[in-house]
């Protein structure tokens, strides 16, 4: 059963930033774009499952901050999987070895809501 979750009002999402809510002891990221559309993921990423939060968006591009695996937001679908391990930025088919066949994996997507001047996010 999908819940309808208030997370703010509309002026809470400054345009072109992300901010990361708390949904019902779900941690959910919000971006509100430049053109005032808003998506959302869950705060998990899809390589190790640990929280990416409020990190720089690029477009609709977000990068996880621990192994700079790239994201579109609105979407969830994987751009570049896991561009750095150790700190060092690695080439490709390092990453491929690296990976041992492991499939780049989406974002899980939130649907938002926005009602007047309320925002509120759809989960399961
Ligand atoms: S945990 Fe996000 S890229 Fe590894």
């Amino acid at each position: 059963m999908t819940r309808r979750i208030p997370i703010g009002a509309i002026d809470d999402f400054p345009r072109g930033q992300i901010r990361q809510v708390g949904a019902h002891g779900t941690v959910v990221l919000v971006a509100r774009l430049e053109d005032g559309a808003f998506c959302a993921v869950l705060d998990e990423c899809s390589h190790m499952a640990l929280p990416i939060g409020e990190v720089p968006l690029e477009g609709t591009t977000i990068t996880c901050p621990h192994h700079r695996s790239q994201f579109d937001l609105c979407t969830g679908h994987n751009l570049d999987w896991v561009r750095q391990r150790g700190g060092i930025t690695l080439p490709r088919w390092v990453r491929r070895l690296a990976d041992r066949g492991e499939m780049p994996r989406p974002l899980t997507t939130v649907p938002v809501v926005v009602e007047g001047d309320a925002v509120y996010v759809e989960l399961e």
